[in-house]
């Protein structure tokens, strides 16, 4: 998308500059490696965004951006350790390349540079910022700890796994849009609705980030596909195709997903083929229609443009249109 360019050069040439440090190298390495694989940069490019949007030189919001962008790099090193991943934008994740200590200490490392970004703001927009991210932070661990407290509980509801992946996921996305709202100087009421609407956004992004994660392309997707079968990930596929199976067939997805075989490629096809059958890879898509759809009517409400709401649904529609 071409109105997206500018922030990206702008973010490439910071993220290049953005870890000075080098000694000891097996601390920074494994940070400079993961920022080298790139990613799709969404977070900080709607940081930027926001702040452009609300009429602020937008270069201002860059060092709450990279705060973001690191930040999310630190939560895939650890989130990478405790789904058991091999594969990380296509390239073997950090605990692999390495080891799972390294991948530890450097996750902190990169925690502790994000927050740091912070300091170059003034004291009343510095802790407004920072106030955001610590809220932010802490909600994506409780997520993050839910999410693996459903490996092995069988009696998940809908309304449980949409409040883990809210934390784990779609938090981040509303408070990168808001911090880029706090530098714009947006209103206090504009600063909530936009982030609702990356709330909402990014609760359809996780939505498609699990439907990705069993019919995405092996080629293209740049990790594991059927990772979360694997986990026994009680996702929204899981749940809908539980909702909509009799009760032999409900019993034998549950049972699937309590096994952890040496060989998983019969099971994650045996539970694809559940997915499809039972309708839940359908009403996932719908799912993931009716979150942007929501996150779009929270749109019309903020003091923009309507040319700059156009923007923010092309973005939003782009994502959900994503094979990565
Ligand atoms: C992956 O995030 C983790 C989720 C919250 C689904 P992204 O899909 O944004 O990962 P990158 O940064 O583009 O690799
Ligand atoms: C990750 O969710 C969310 C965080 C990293 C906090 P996932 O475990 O689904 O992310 P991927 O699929 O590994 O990128
Ligand atoms: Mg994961
Ligand atoms: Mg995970
Ligand atoms: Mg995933």
């Amino acid at each position: 998308m071409e109105f997206l360019k500018k922030y990206n050069l702008v973010l490439q040439e910071y993220l290049d500059n953005a870890v000075v440090h080098n000694e000891p190298t097996q601390l920074y390495d494994p940070i400079k490696y993961i920022l080298s694989l790139g990613g799709k940069r969404l977070r900080p490019v709607l940081t930027l965004m926001v702040s452009d949007f609300f009429g602020n030189d937008f270069k201002k919001a860059i060092h709450a951006a990279l705060a973001v962008e690191l930040f999310h790099n630190f939560s895939l090193i650890h989130d990478d350790i405790m789904d058991n991943a091999p594969l990380r934008r296509g390239k073997k994740t950090v605990h692999e390349k390495w080891d799972t200590n390294t991948a530890i200490l450097s996750g902190d490392a990169m925690l502790i540079l994000a927050y740091r970004f912070f300091e170059n703001y003034e004291p009343s927009m510095f802790q407004e910022l920072a106030k955001v991210f610590s809220e932010t932070a802490l909600q994506v661990c409780e997520g993050q700890q839910h999410d693996m407290n459903f490996e092995t509980r069988y009696d998940v509801t809908l309304e449980e796994y949409i409040a883990m992946i809210n934390h784990k996921t779609a938090v981040l996305l509303g408070a990168a849009m808001k911090m880029g709202a706090i530098v714009g100087e947006a209103s206090e009421g504009d600063k909530e609705k936009i982030y609702q609407f990356g709330r909402n956004l990014g609760i359809a992004f996780q939505l498609q980030d699990d439907y990705l994660d069993v019919f995405g392309d092996p080629e293209t997707f740049g990790k594991q596909v059927g990772g979360d079968i694997i986990s026994n990930k009680k996702t929204i596929l899981y749940l809908l195709a539980i909702d909509a199976s009799t009760q032999a067939q409900a019993d034998e997805l549950e049972h699937l997903f309590s096994i952890n075989p040496n060989d998983p490629t019969d099971k994650i096809s045996t539970v694809k083929e559940i997915f499809v059958v039972s309708g839940a890879a359908a009403k996932t898509q719908d799912e993931i229609k009716n979150y942007s759809n929501l996150a779009y009517s929270i749109l019309d409400e903020i003091a923009i443009s309507d040319e700059k709401k156009e923007l923010f649904r092309k973005f939003g529609d782009n994502l959900m249109q994503r094979n990565v």
